[in-house]
């Protein structure tokens, strides 16, 4: 099969195709709120940790119709989010809330969601999620053209459900149940967990330290 040339293909096509390769895709559920204090609640699979310490994340959202979602909007406005995990007893839920929805509609009282309030930021925090990350954004990064801009944002504040987190400091990932999203409307649940040990060759080093 001759290479594919990103540029000489439709972008939908270019999209279908990244979004299918790079799986699996952990999701962000975002809680926000506008200036005026619109809530919001979206989901991204756009999304990765970028630095353990301290710890930053990163979402990445497109635009509606030439203008920011809503989610984008409120980060800019306010720069403050939540970032809940998605799991498997949440999905419906967030595919609920992925609706291409006008900025009014409150996508938590839509999915008849319960919340809690936050304590280091001002968008709420859902109580049936396991974690919920309350985040500042400390960069918004336009993607060279393209219709997406970058949210980086510092963890300020971490909620986990009892019992997730191991005595080794790691959270236990089969408790945790992610769901990942893959290319277009497929998702995965978590597979078979094992284990692999980093070599050490520099001495004094060990993963995790730098
Ligand atoms: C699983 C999943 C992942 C998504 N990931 C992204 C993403 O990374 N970036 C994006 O712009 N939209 C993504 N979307 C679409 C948004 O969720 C959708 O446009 C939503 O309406 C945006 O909401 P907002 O305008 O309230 O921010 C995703 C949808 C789903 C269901």
């Amino acid at each position: 099969m001759p290479a594919i040339i990103p540029s000489e293909i439709e972008p939908r096509a270019a999209y279908r195709l990244l979004t299918s390769l790079v799986t699996p895709r952990p999701i962000a559920w975002v809680s926000s709120l506008g200036a005026d204090g619109t809530p919001n609640l979206a989901p991204f699979s756009f999304f990765n940790a970028v630095a353990g310490s301290p710890p930053t994340l990163m979402v990445s959202v497109g635009q509606r119709q030439g203008r920011p979602k809503d989610t984008l909007r409120n980060v800019q406005e306010t720069g403050e989010f939540v970032l809940h995990i998605v799991d498997e007893t949440l999905v419906e839920a967030m595919n609920l809330t992925s609706g291409e929805y006008a900025y009014e509609v409150d996508e938590i009282t839509l999915a008849g969601l319960e919340t809690l309030p936050s304590e280091s930021v001002r968008p709420v925090r859902l109580a049936a999620a396991a974690a919920a990350l309350e985040c500042r954004a400390t960069q918004i990064v336009p993607v060279l053209d393209a219709a997406y801009t970058m949210i980086l944002g510092q963890v300020q504040r971490i909620h986990l459900r009892q019992g997730l987190l191991r005595p080794n400091g790691l959270v236990d990932a089969r408790l945790l149940r992610p769901v990942a999203r893959l290319g277009g409307d497929e998702y995965t649940r978590l597979g078979e967990v094992f284990e692999l040990a980093r070599p050490s060759t520099v001495p004094g080093w060990r993963p995790g330290s730098g």
